[in-house]
């Protein structure tokens, strides 16, 4: 049975493809315009291609000059070799099966360096996070995935403490916890070998977690954008938190208790609202009107908290129906609060004011 993604036909077999993701591949591919773009040329490794509809669409989406579609397991590559003949035929690119680390320290020692790395793992992409930067040329991509839900939200916290060097706590934006965890462990990372990574976008959909991470030769982390973040089980306020306030902070005024702490991880803004904008130009000109509007709620909350309040919070909290989310918005925005949806569920405000600020809003 042949499938149809974007611009591309292809055939699964026995891999694996999640319809669902296609939303990553489409931002991804709006990316790779842009670089293609900006310097003229783009070359991709597509580290674990699976049937290889991520490779065919760089190629035929994103104006791929070279693509290296490698998929570990080597029983793919009759699937492999199929979807992708005609990039093959066009000397576009090539199949490996090998280890995805084996690839990164090939490009490494071989100063072949790639414009856009993509890492699609299962589970946790730890194992990748520091050696996929070897395979990335300074100025390139790297477009990280994870599925590993239970560690991003904070109900695995000893693996978290394994896999990110971060204790990650349960609370209600344990989804954007999970990207924040993804980019500061990488951020760190890079930290490590001298250099930075900035977010170009940050994507939760489907239970998949997703950053677009620039490398970039300036060292990135500060104490201000690596840190933590304190959450109170009592009264559901957040509090950013530094390193230097580790030693100092408050229990929580009303029960003296209820009150956790997650990080070290990523405090910064989750997306470049310009790099953004930009995307948003492209989808718009592709007619990808769902894109459109996705990237609009992104850039809104690009530079927000890193957390939101769920309005069902804010209406049990209220005591009242819980009011729609453009109207608690708009009333937020009317009193100075920068605020705005989030992409990562409806049913969530991020903003400014603290929590008691929106219930008390909410009651008006
Ligand atoms: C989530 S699937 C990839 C899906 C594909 N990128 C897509 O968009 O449909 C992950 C793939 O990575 C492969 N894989 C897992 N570990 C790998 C490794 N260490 N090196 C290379 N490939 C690996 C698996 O065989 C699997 O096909």
């Amino acid at each position: 049975m042949s499938h149809r993604e974007g611009g591309a036909s292809f055939k699964v077999g026995q891999g694996f493809y999640r319809r669902t993701s296609q939303v990553g591949r489409d931002l991804a591919i709006l990316a790779a315009q842009l670089e293609k773009g900006d310097r003229g040329q783009l070359r991709v490794l597509d580290s674990m291609a699976g049937c290889g509809v991520r490779s065919l669409r760089y190629w035929l989406e994103g104006g791929a000059d070279w693509v290296l579609a490698n998929e570990g397991n080597p029983e793919m590559n009759g699937i492999l070799q199929e979807n992708l003949g005609p990039m093959l035929a066009a000397q576009a690119g090539e199949i490996q099966h090998r280890d995805a680390n084996r690839v990164f320290f090939q490009c490494y020692d071989r100063r072949d360096y790639y414009d856009l790395v993509d890492v699609d793992s299962f589970g946790s992409p730890v194992p990748f996070l520091n050696t996929s930067l070897w395979a990335v040329r300074l100025g390139g991509l790297v477009y990280l995935t994870s599925t590993d839900g239970r560690t991003a939200t904070g109900h695995e916290r000893e693996q978290s403490l394994r896999v990110y060097g971060a204790y990650g706590r349960s609370h209600p934006s344990g989804h954007e916890q999970g990207l924040r965890l993804l980019i500061g462990s990488t951020q760190q990372q890079a930290a490590s070998k001298g250099l930075g990574v900035i977010p170009l976008f940050s994507l939760y959909a489907h239970s998949v977690y997703r950053v677009m991470l620039r490398l970039v030769s300036g060292q990135q982390l500060t104490e201000a954008n690596y840190g933590f973040l304190a959450y109170c089980h009592d009264c559901g306020e957040y509090e950013t938190v530094t390193w230097r306030q580790l030693g100092r902070i408050s229990p929580c005024s009303r029960d003296g208790q209820s009150r956790v702490l997650s990080g070290p991880l990523w405090l910064g803004a989750l997306h470049d609202r310009q790099y953004l904008h930009r995307m948003q130009t492209l989808a718009q000109q592709q007619g990808w009107p769902s894109r459109v509007k996705l990237l609009q709620t992104m850039i809104a909350e690009a530079d927000l908290p890193p957390y939101f309040y769920g309005l069902g919070e804010i209406g049990r909290r209220s005591g009242r129906d819980m009011l729609p989310r453009e109207q608690l918005l708009a009333r937020l925005r009317a009193r100075g609060y920068r605020s705005s949806a989030t992409h990562i569920t409806p049913q969530a405000v991020k903003t400014e004011a603290d929590l008691a600020t929106c219930v008390a809003i909410a009651r008006e």
